[in-house]
């Protein structure tokens, strides 16, 4: 199924469930950008992800490290946050294309801070802020699904 298309959430459970049927449509391999200013709902929307796949754990936003693995689902989980990466050279020296490239889905928050990254990913999901409960998220999946 293409998820394709702009969707409006009114709540932090809707955002998490939309991330949930995205996980279905995952596979080995797939990195999922997000893009979107902060408090867009992109960690509930990881969360989402991580309960679609049944991933063991619960889903914060890696603070002092830039990736956190979740494990003991369908497929791992890599969830990836660029927020506080200082520049793209850091990035590579963290070595996370061999994650990205491999037997997991990456999810990569602030993936706009990465823009050969950002390119990469088949799936791009952008998140706006609309008021205090409504979120803009569009998704974009990029060739055919599973
Ligand atoms: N429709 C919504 N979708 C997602 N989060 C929402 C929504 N409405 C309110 N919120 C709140 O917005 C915040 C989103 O936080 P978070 O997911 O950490 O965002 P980000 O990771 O993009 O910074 C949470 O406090 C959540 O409760
Ligand atoms: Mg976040």
């Amino acid at each position: 199924m293409d998820l394709s298309r702009t969707y409006r959430t009114t709540s932090p459970e809707e955002t998490e469930r939309l991330g949930s049927e995205l996980a279905s449509e995952l596979k080995a391999g797939d990195c999922v950008a997000l893009t979107g200013e902060l408090g867009g709902g992109k960690t509930r929307f990881v969360r989402g992800i991580a309960r679609g796949l049944s991933s063991k754990g619960f889903v914060k936003s890696p603070s002092f490290t830039i990736m956190n693995i979740y494990e003991g689902g369908s497929l791992p989980l890599y969830h990836i946050d660029l927020y506080r990466l200082a520049s793209t050279e850091e990035l590579e020296a963290a070595g996370l294309e061999e994650y990205i490239l491999g037997d997991g889905v990456s999810v990569i928050e602030w993936a706009e801070r990465s823009p050969s990254l950002l390119k990469s990913c088949r799936i791009t999901v952008s998140f706006r802020y609309i008021s205090d409960t409504e979120r803009e998220i569009e998704v974009v999946i990029k060739g055919a699904g599973k």
